[in-house]
């Protein structure tokens, strides 16, 4: 069996499987990692998303082969270190807006948010309500009015 080693919420981690099990069966069942959510498996819900180097990725829909020893996965879990506090500015303004009903979603919601807000910040400007149009993370319970009222709350919060 293959080892495969990247770097998972800051620190190494070698797990023996295959090339092509994908990297949320990985995190979930190998390592015990569960805050990115199993929805559909085909890189559509998004209730998966976790980051990759600091950007947005669906790990149902890539390969763990695919990863490098280098590359750096973030999943909710992690999320509060990069920033060095016990909780990001994003889950700060989940919390204030009382956003979450049945929470299933929210772990993705709160990731895509952070990396959509890095996104605009790279591009030099701030979020309007065209980018949070982009988010296409599926709620079945309907938080979505919420949801982006804590986006911009929390890229209020960011650095
Ligand atoms: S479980 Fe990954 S996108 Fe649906
Ligand atoms: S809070 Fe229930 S799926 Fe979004």
């Amino acid at each position: 069996m293959p080892k495969q080693t990247f770097i998972l919420n800051g620190k190494p981690v070698t797990v023996n499987v295959k090339d092509d099990v994908r990297v949320l069966w990985v995190l979930r069942d190998l390592l015990g990692v569960t805050g990115p959510k199993y929805g559909c498996g085909i890189n559509v819900c998004k209730a998966c998303t976790s980051h990759i180097n600091g950007k947005a990725f669906n790990p149902c829909s890539v390969r763990v082969g695919d990863l490098g020893r280098d590359d750096e996965v973030t999943t909710i879990e992690g999320l509060p270190d990069t920033v060095g506090q016990d909780l990001h500015p994003m889950q700060e303004a989940w919390i204030d807006r009382d956003v979450p009903q049945c929470g299933y979603c929210q772990p993705g919601q709160i990731m895509a948010a952070v990396a959509l807000v890095k996104k605009v910040r790279r591009e030099g400007r701030e979020i309007r309500d065209a980018d949070l149009d982009t988010i296409r993370n599926i709620c079945r319970c309907g938080t979505y009015t919420r949801i982006r009222e804590a986006v911009v709350q929390g890229a209020r919060g960011m650095a």
